[in-house]
C-alpha cells in the first residue's frame, strides 16, 4: 500500500510540470483542445487504448487488468474559468481572461499520474480501470453530456472514484463522507411586475422595487423557518436589476440566484415554498411575479460502503493526515450525474497552505494550492482503485 505514496512522490516532478503547463494554458469548458490533446498523448504513450472527442473534448482510456473483474471509473475534470488571474505565479495563465481557479489543472495532472501508477500494476489488477477526463464541469454540463454520449456504457463501471483538491481544508487533511457530500443545485429567475410611475407619485403606480425587497427578505424565511433545523439548504438571491433613474418607479424588477440542498424532500419543500413566497409576497403588494427554477446538478451522494472503503485506504496510506469523515459542502459538482446509478466516492484532498498564501478560495483570482497535495491525491485514488480490483 505504501508503494503508491512512494511512487506518486517519485513522479512529483512529472505531475507538477503537467499541472503548471495546464495552468499556463487554461481553456474554458468544451474548448479544452490543447489540454485534452496532451491528455490523449500521455495516455497513448502508456500504450492505452484512448477514445477522444466524447462531449467535444472528453477523453476516455481503459486500463485492462491481467485478470477479469469489475470496472472502476476514475474521473478528472479539465476546464478553467473566465477569470483574470492575479496570483503573479511564475506559471500564471498566458490566456487572458481565463484561469484555472478551481484546481482542475491539478486534477488533470493527477489523472495522468493515476494512469501511470495503475498501468504499471496492470497485471496485478483483477478488472479494469476506466479513466475519464471530463470537459466543462463549471456549470456547462460536461458530465451529463458525457453520460449521454455513453461514458457509462461499454463497459459499464461498477464503482466510481472522483476527487477535488480543496482549499477549504489545509494541506494534510482528507475529507471522505458517506451520503451527501455536495449539494443539489438549481438556478432561478424571478420577474416582479408592477406598474411604472413618477418617483414622486408612487400612489399612481405599483412599486416592484418595494415588492422585490420584501421577496428577498421573505425568501430567507424558507431556510430559517420551513426547513428542519438539522437539515441543510441555501437560498441566495445573487442579482437584482430594476429601474434606471432617480425619479422613476420602474415597471418591473428581475432577480437571479441559486438554491442548494442535499435531500430530495428538502429540495422539494424549498422549491414549493420558493414559488409560494415569490408569488404570494409580490401579490400582497399588488404585483405579479413569475419564478422559474432551472436544474443544474443533483446532489453528490457517496455510497456508504464506498466511502467507508476509501476512508480505510486513506487511514492505511496516509496515516499522518487528518481524516474528516463528516465533511460536506453546499458547492455543486456535475460528477453527481455519473454517480446516480453507480456506487461512488467523491473525496476532498486538503490543499490550502496559509503560511505560503495558498489559501484563497476556489474561483478567486488569486486561487492557488499547495502542490504537495498532488501526489497524495494521485496515490489515494490509485490505491483505492487497485484495492477494488484485488
Ligand atoms: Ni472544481
Amino acid at each position: 500500500m505504501m508503494d503508491f505514496v512512494t511512487e506518486a512522490e517519485s513522479l512529483f516532478n512529472y505531475t507538477r510540470e503537467l499541472r503548471r503547463d495546464f495552468h499556463r494554458h487554461p481553456e474554458l469548458g468544451f474548448q479544452e483542445v490543447r489540454t485534452s490533446g496532451i491528455v490523449a498523448n500521455e495516455l497513448k504513450e502508456l500504450g492505452l487504448e484512448v477514445a477522444t472527442g466524447i462531449a467535444e473534448t472528453g477523453v476516455i482510456a481503459m486500463i485492462e487488468g491481467g485478470k477479469p473483474g469489475p470496472v472502476v471509473l476514475c474521473r478528472f475534470d479539465m476546464d478553467a474559468l473566465p477569470i483574470t488571474e492575479e496570483t503573479g505565479a511564475e506559471y500564471a495563465s498566458q490566456n487572458a481572461g481565463v484561469m484555472h481557479a478551481c484546481g482542475h489543472d491539478g486534477h488533470t495532472a493527477i489523472g495522468l499520474t493515476v494512469a501511470k501508477l495503475l498501468n504499471g500494476r496492470r497485471e496485478e489488477l483483477a478488472g479494469s480501470v476506466k479513466l475519464v477526463f471530463q470537459p466543462a464541469e463549471e456549470g456547462l454540463g460536461g458530465a451529463e453530456r458525457m453520460v449521454k454520449e455513453g461514458v457509462l456504457d461499454g463497459p459499464r463501471p461498477d464503482y466510481s472514484l472522483s476527487l477535488h483538491l480543496w482549499n477549504e481544508k489545509p494541506y494534510g487533511t482528507i475529507g471522505v463522507t458517506p451520503g451527501p457530500a455536495m449539494a443539489a443545485a438549481e438556478s432561478f429567475n424571478i420577474t416582479i411586475t408592477g406598474k411604472g410611475a413618477h418617483g414622486a407619485a408612487p400612489h399612481q403606480g405599483i412599486d416592484p422595487i418595494l415588492a422585490a425587497a420584501q421577496v428577498v427578505t421573505a425568501l430567507q424565511s424558507i431556510v430559517s423557518r420551513n426547513v428542519h433545523p438539522l437539515e441543510a439548504a441555501v437560498v441566495s438571491v445573487t442579482a437584482i436589476e430594476g429601474g434606471t433613474a432617480h425619479n422613476v418607479i420602474p415597471p418591473n424588477v428581475k432577480m437571479k440566484g441559486t438554491i442548494r440542498s442535499y435531500l430530495p424532500e428538502v429540495r422539494e419543500l424549498v422549491h414549493r415554498r420558493f414559488r409560494e413566497v415569490v408569488t404570494g409576497v409580490a401579490a400582497s403588494l399588488g404585483c405579479e411575479a413569475t419564478a422559474e427554477i432551472f436544474d443544474m446538478t443533483p446532489a453528490v451522494i457517496n455510497d456508504a460502503k464506498m466511502a467507508a472503503y476509501v476512508q480505510g485506504i486513506a487511514r492505511d496510506l496516509l496515516p499522518q493526515d487528518a481524516l474528516d469523515t463528516t465533511y460536506r459542502t453546499m458547492g455543486a459538482e456535475d460528477m453527481a450525474y455519473m454517480m446516480q446509478d453507480i456506487p461512488g466516492c467523491y473525496f476532498f484532498i486538503g490543499s490550502a497552505n496559509a503560511d505560503r498564501g495558498l489559501d484563497y478560495g476556489h474561483h478567486h483570482p488569486r486561487f492557488d494550492f499547495d502542490e504537495r497535495a498532488l501526489p497524495k491525491a494521485a496515490a489515494l485514488m490509485a490505491a483505492a482503485a487497485a484495492d477494488l480490483l484485488k
